[in-house]
């Protein structure tokens, strides 16, 4: 609602209701466009967040289902190895092939599901991920983690995903000697910066794994910046705001 009024004892020039008409035009356009964008903002938030516990959902799925599945075939089998008679030596070495098949596929689907949602990050949070994360790694990492609680769940996602994607990418492309991961929260807000000593030349429109980074980062209200020279190598850093 526009009320408009004046003081002057004089009448309104005869085009101010033309004016004031055109002006609430611009007005509503404005009010239109916030609407939107924040409209937007939160269905990304959504279709991210959705994504996360389908994720998880089929971790929690694989972990409790097949994967136990396997293991307790996986010993019935050994124990029926046990009582093979002797003469059946073949058929124990069978069975015994079998086993080692089933254990196996068991480490392939725990591999899996620690690609679609790290079991640890659930159990542990931030600190035990990242290690375990390292570990893995091709190249030498040197953690300097500074969390010690857990974080709302969507930021502990995203830390771990960029930093799993920064230790693939300096293995892959980087041809660097070492990384280095720093992470800290503040009063505010998280800090997390992963730097290589490689090549450098890094150009997010060339693949999806950075581009998909900074949409996760965003929809939680961070901010990630990437700098990227032969000199200096590629770092990676990230603010991401903390609930108070
Ligand atoms: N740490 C790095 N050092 C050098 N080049 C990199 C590094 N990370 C990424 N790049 C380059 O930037 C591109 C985009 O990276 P990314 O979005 O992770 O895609 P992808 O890893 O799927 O190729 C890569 O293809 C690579 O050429
Ligand atoms: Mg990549």
């Amino acid at each position: 609602v526009a009320v408009v009024g004046s003081s002057r004892p004089k009448p309104l020039p005869a085009d101010t209701e033309a004016r004031i008409s055109e002006f609430a035009d611009l007005v509503a356009t404005a009010i239109a466009a916030a609407t939107t964008r924040a409209d937007l903002i939160a269905s990304r938030a959504r279709i991210v967040a959705a994504a996360d516990d389908a994720r998880r959902r089929i971790e929690r799925d694989l972990h409790d289902g097949a994967q136990q599945r396997l293991v307790s075939l996986g010993l019935r089998l050994r124990m029926a190895e046990d009582v093979v008679p002797g003469e059946l030596d073949e058929l124990r070495k069978e069975l015994s092939d079998v086993v080692s098949g089933l254990n196996q596929v068991g480490q392939e689907l725990q591999e899996i599901s620690r690609g679609i949602h790290p079991a640890i990050l659930s159990r542990g949070g931030v600190a035990p991920a990242l290690k375990a994360l390292a570990r893995r790694s091709a190249v030498p990492v040197t953690l300097d983690v500074a969390i010690e609680r857990r974080l709302p769940d969507a930021v502990e996602i995203t830390v771990y995903y960029v930093v799993a994607e920064a230790l693939a990418n300096a293995a892959k492309h980087a041809q660097a000697s070492e990384v280095t991961v720093h992470a800290r929260v503040t009063e505010a807000q998280l800090e997390l910066s992963i730097c290589d000593d490689g090549v450098g030349g890094v150009d997010p429109s060339k693949g999806s794994g950075l581009i998909g980074l900074k949409d996760r980062v965003e929809v939680i209200g961070g901010q990630l910046r990437i700098t990227s020279t032969p000199e200096a190598g590629t770092s990676l850093r990230i603010s991401i705001p903390l609930p108070c």
